[in-house]
């Protein structure tokens, strides 16, 4: 059961399509401020928080206090407070009751989860006007699912997009690209897609081309989509200005873009230097955005990735003013330049991302007028949705890539995300796996990190152990900054096996993968679960926070610390453990309910399969496009093991045809194979 409570008059984030009641007497648990902006309730001892999407920390979220303030924050520090999303949702579970709470609104939030006192949540806008929806009714995971059901049907990709892709700033030139994709086939490591970033455009200008170093991108797209690549280039927010640049004309002419109070387009440096933010939140600017991308789309390229778009801004044009007339004053008493320089440091190395920026400029939204800083974390997502009404408009049957780095809840419906600039960090690569259930139970289905780490060097067995995990999630890309230690593969002769396996079984798994991912977005469920939610009953499990379950059947625990040849795993019950070595052989072991110390050679892919489950494999392949299922081998454990398959044409939309769902019984899987529900 569902129910909103409305304080104020909120703004419609048109986060919610599903329907709900009109909450009439408040919860008594519940205390609300009385400016209406504060909501708190007592946590008891036992009580466990989940949700929030992307944010730092556990899978249990109690013990800290998070904003929703979308960031570019580079660092992903446990002591963080906000990254790139706001995904105002979680859900509190313990002894007495269970239930979820949604916070629309769309500025600042902060979620106090027992930080200040240990005993307490307490919700606080910062603006007024907020839609509170309770979400009530079984445990945990029914509450997950109530309320993505409420949020409407998560973002669905082609399925090429679930192949591994591999991603640098930058591939600077069409060679280089075609360099990659020889490298991956001469290491015999399977590769869908390589991903362009900002260095292809001219000048950083969105919808343009670098013609010097890519003469002819409909042609390099197409060679490559020969051998299954897809090129997925970069889209930033921010606009570049220049008189000629169409975007850029068109934008001023038509007002599209976010306004000072005098009307006049506000003006900040990203990548290309000035640059304007098209007014996303106006849907008629929404609309004009999105037609851009068919620039690309009409050279061939089907998938995107949207950055820089909280939006990040390195510093306006009124700060830069301010800096200069600070050190105009400064030379005016008696200092030299560089002296004024020098004691401004303070001042120059905090121009990014300021809140005065972000309190001066507005949109033009169907509810009027609205400065930014009110609606702030709508920004990000609302270019997702740019691109996604653009696609449904454009090509309606036809699945196309889509993914950001800033989001909110209702984004969700128009496009993944990826969980943005992390390190080449032990810790960084627990974060993803503890990331993925929150993001899930907030809509992000198709999601993940840059595997290997963004930032800084990355080293060998860090990257093995990091692939070893990323083969399990919707979206397994490699990518790292300029500068830093190369992060392709096939640069590793040493682990060139161990690579070629990891993402091998990938493609193996993909039958399982690919379903479990289209069963969970069709049915408002999750694909990455916590061990909380598959074993509510069992305390041991609801403290696990370094394993998770990949859909029905598998249960991961991967390796996360350096020099570890192996790590403790808990099974909440018996199950078997599945040891690849090679593409071709595994090992099996049935292991009782209980604690178990696991080895895990760094060349090796470990996992679990639950009793009376299964997991298609198929037979493989060098690009999604060459995985088929119809050999089927059935990874099963108990003989009556039976599983719902689904599987699709993979490219368009037509995902409810009952025919998409066959049933595999472990002992005669061809046979199986054609047996459909109700049969
Ligand atoms: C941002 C993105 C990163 C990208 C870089 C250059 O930092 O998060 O993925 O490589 O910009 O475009």
């Amino acid at each position: 059961m569902i129910r909103k409570y409305v304080y104020g008059t909120p703004f419609d984030t048109e986060a919610v399509v599903g329907a709900y009641d009109l909450g009439a007497d408040q919860p008594p648990w519940l205390t609300v401020s009385a400016s209406g902006r504060r909501f708190s309730c007592p946590l008891e001892e036992e009580d466990q928080v989940y949700g929030l999407g992307e944010q730092v920390r556990g899978i249990n979220k109690r013990g800290w206090r998070y904003v929703s303030w979308c960031s570019d924050d580079p660092y992903h520090l446990e002591t963080a407070r906000s990254l790139y999303a706001a995904h105002n949702f979680l859900i509190v579970t313990g002894p007495t009751r269970t239930f979820g709470l949604f916070v629309e609104h769309p500025g600042r939030v902060t979620f106090d989860i027992g930080d200040t006192k240990r005993d307490l949540l307490t919700i606080e806008t910062e603006g007024e006007g907020v839609a509170l929806y309770l979400v009530e009714g079984g445990g945990p995971w029914e509450i997950a699912r109530s309320f993505r059901k409420l949020i409407g049907r998560s973002y669905i990709p082609p399925r090429w997009a679930f192949g591994y892709g591999q991603s640098r700033w930058s591939y600077f030139s069409a060679d280089e690209v075609r360099q990659v994709a020889a490298g991956y086939r001469e290491a015999g490591i399977p590769l869908d897609m390589i991903y362009l970033d900002i260095d292809y455009m001219e000048g950083y200008k969105d919808f343009t081309v670098n013609t010097e170093a890519f003469p002819d991108l409909a042609a390099l797209s197409a060679e490559l989509k020969e051998e299954g690549i897809r090129l997925v280039p970069i889209i930033d927010a921010g606009v570049k200005v220049e008189e000629g640049y169409p975007v850029y004309e068109e934008g001023v002419s038509k007002g599209y873009f976010c306004q000072n109070e005098d009307g006049t387009p506000f003006t900040a440096a990203v990548w290309p230097g000035w640059v304007h933010f098209p007014d996303v939140l106006n849907p008629e600017a929404r609309a004009w955005f999105g037609d851009w991308y068919r620039v690309l789309l009409d050279q061939g390229i089907e998938g995107f990735w949207n950055d820089m778009n909280e939006p990040a801004i390195f510093y306006s044009r009124a700060r830069m003013e301010e800096l200069a007339g600070e050190k105009e004053k400064r030379m005016a008493s008696g200092k030299t330049e560089p002296e004024a320089l020098a004691s401004m440091r303070e001042e120059m190395g905090t121009l990014s991302n300021r809140l005065e920026d972000y309190r001066s400029f507005w949109h033009n939204t169907p509810a009027g007028p609205m400065r930014h800083d009110a609606v702030h974390n709508l920004y990000g997502g609302s270019m997702t949705r740019a691109a996604g009404e653009a696609f449904a408009r454009y090509a309606p049957d036809k699945r196309i890539l889509l993914f950001s780095r800033s989001s909110y809840i209702g984004s969700h419906r128009y496009g993944g995300i990826w969980t943005g600039d992390n390190y080449s960090w032990w810790s960084h690569l627990l974060l993803n796996l503890q990331q993925m259930p929150g993001l899930n139970m907030c809509g992000f289905l198709y999601t993940g990190a840059d595997l290997g780490g963004f930032g800084a060097d990355t080293t060998e067995d860090l990257l093995l152990r990091w692939m070893s995990l990323g083969l399990f999630l919707p979206l397994m890309r490699n990518h790292s900054t300029l500068g830093v230690r190369r992060q392709e593969l096939y640069r590793y002769p040493d682990s060139r096996a161990a690579f070629r396996l990891m993402v091998g079984l990938r493609y193996r798994l993909l039958p399982y993968l690919y379903s479990e991912f289209m069963k969970a977005a069709l049915r408002d469920d999750l694909y990455a679960r916590p061990l909380a939610f598959v074993y509510p009953e069992d305390d041991m499990a609801r403290q696990v926070e370094d394993q998770l379950f990949i859909g029905e059947s598998i249960m991961i625990a991967p390796v996360y610390t350096q020099n570890a040849k192996g790590r403790y795993v808990y099974l909440p019950e018996r199950m078997k453990l599945v040891r690849f070595r090679t593409l071709e052989r595994w090992d099996e072991e049935i292991l009782e309910k209980g604690h178990h110390y696991i080895s895990v050679a760094l060349d090796e892919v470990v996992f679990f399969l639950r009793e009376g489950h299964l997991a298609p494999l198929s037979a493989g392949g060098a690009c999604v496009e060459q995985v088929t299922a119809e050999d089927l081998t059935l990874l099963s454990f108990g003989d009556g093991a039976a599983y719902e398959f689904y599987w699709d044409d993979g490219v368009s939309t037509d995902y409810t045809d009952p025919a998409h769902i066959t049933w595999l019984r472990a002992g005669s899987p061809k046979e199986a194979f054609h047996e459909h529900p109700g049969n």
